[in-house]
């Protein structure tokens, strides 16, 4: 039987519980995990903020989760049917943040919404620092 590939994105910035669970969830609804990982300036674009940790770094962690099989670089929000077919996807994974936003992509491969881990973000943690550190 032929291999199903699942494809999620995100920034993956100061890795935490949350990231791991979507990640581990997501590899579940197939046999091999891509992830698109936010480039620094899609990050900037969407965040208004730069990463704490720069792209390489994160790509480097993400590709390194036993979990994920490859990793790319995220350029663009607007690329998404490219990335799911240029990697072949079959399922394409999106936090509950994104719920319906997707839904477009149906035509060419499953679309999934996971829920997100309560009470843990990168903001979160970036704020929670800041502020005991002062
Ligand atoms: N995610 C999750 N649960 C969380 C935080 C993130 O399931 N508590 C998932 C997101 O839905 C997404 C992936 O992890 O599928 C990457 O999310 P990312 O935006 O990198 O992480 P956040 O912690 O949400 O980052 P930020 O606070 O900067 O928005």
């Amino acid at each position: 039987m032929a291999e199903t590939t699942v494809i999620t994105f995100g920034t993956f910035d100061v890795l935490h519980v949350g990231h791991v669970r979507v990640l581990n969830r997501a590899a579940e609804f197939g046999d091999r995990l891509v992830v698109g990982v936010s480039s620094d300036a899609l990050n900037f674009s969407k965040k208004g903020r730069k990463p704490i940790f720069d792209q390489d770094e994160r790509l480097e962690i993400v590709a390194n989760l036993k979990v994920v099989d490859a990793v790319f670089v995220e350029e663009s929000l607007e690329l998404k049917r490219e990335y799911v077919l240029e990697h072949r996807a079959d399922v394409l994974v999106m936090g509950d943040d994104w719920e319906g936003k997707f839904d477009f992509l149906n035509d060419i491969c499953k679309v999934v919404y996971l829920p997100r881990t309560p009470s843990i973000s990168t903001t979160g943690i970036i704020e929670h620092i800041s502020t005991s550190a002062s």
